[in-house]
């Protein structure tokens, strides 16, 4: 059994003073909740105050990016060693909007990954096609793609706590959902990638979340596919009654 994964990503929203508000009305909502893990993104200002919100509790903190680098000259950058320091526990890696718009690569995404998995974060890690790929039936290329080139000489054992994100890019923000069965369909191909990458007890074990649109409404049926491990949310994440009714769903 794959324990799931619910987790929260707050793109660039909320000021830290709407940290603590959110938590104090979020956790009750979710306390004693152990059948899922548990963890918010905010972000990277907004983190101290989320961990100390959330200190003592099931909730765990993680960032939404971080450098390949262990430090250095690079400004504007926070890498992996602060975030760990403050207590970060998980890494979004590679997600579609650091793709899209800030020309994150398939070989910067593995390098960040090398680094989160060496320093001991968890890192979930963002793959999807957007609509043009869908469309032109070249999803399969383009997954197997993003995961072979993220997991690039990496050891099974090394990528033990690597969670994987599938976002099909046409489904973040727009309301469309993939199907349940299209999002299944998707995991099966990850998981293969993964095998073939790690071995297939490592593919066995790997979380494999869905995220675009996931809501209330439709997190019970998307949960319910044996091949989905979990949600990676975006809007719904930001009022705490909608992501307590997703990770009760
Ligand atoms: P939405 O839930 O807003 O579609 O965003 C999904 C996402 O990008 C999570 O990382």
């Amino acid at each position: 059994m794959r324990k799931k994964v619910i987790a929260a990503n707050w793109k660039m929203c909320k000021t830290p003073d709407q940290v603590q508000p959110f938590f104090r009305e979020f956790l009750p909502l979710v306390a004693s909740h152990d059948r899922d893990e548990i963890a918010i993104c905010p972000p990277f200002l907004d983190i101290p105050a989320a961990l100390e919100a959330g200190k003592d509790s099931n909730v765990a903190i993680g960032a939404q990016n971080m450098h390949w680098e262990k430090e250095g000259a690079y400004t504007g950058e926070i890498c992996g060693s602060m975030l760990l320091a403050i207590g970060v526990t998980h890494v979004i890696i590679g997600h579609s909007e650091r793709r899209q718009y800030f020309g994150e690569t398939d070989d910067v995404v593995n390098l960040k990954l090398k680094v989160a998995l060496e320093l001991g974060l968890i890192p979930i890690v963002c793959v999807g096609e957007v609509l043009e790929e869908r469309e032109a039936g070249l999803t399969e290329d383009v997954l197997r793609r993003q995961c072979l080139r993220a997991f690039h000489a990496i050891s099974g054992k090394k990528a033990r706590k690597m969670v994987v994100a599938y976002e099909p890019v046409w489904a973040i923000g727009t309301g469309k959902t993939a199907t349940p069965q299209m999002a299944a369909d998707a995991h099966v191909l990850i998981r293969a990638e993964a095998a073939k990458s790690f071995g297939e007890e490592f593919a066995e074990q790997l979380r494999i979340l869905y995220g675009g649109s996931v809501k209330p409404e439709n997190a019970k049926a998307l949960m319910a596919e044996s091949e989905i491990d979990g949600a990676l949310v975006g809007g719904a994440s930001l009022d705490p009654k909608s992501f307590a009714a997703i990770v009760r769903y």
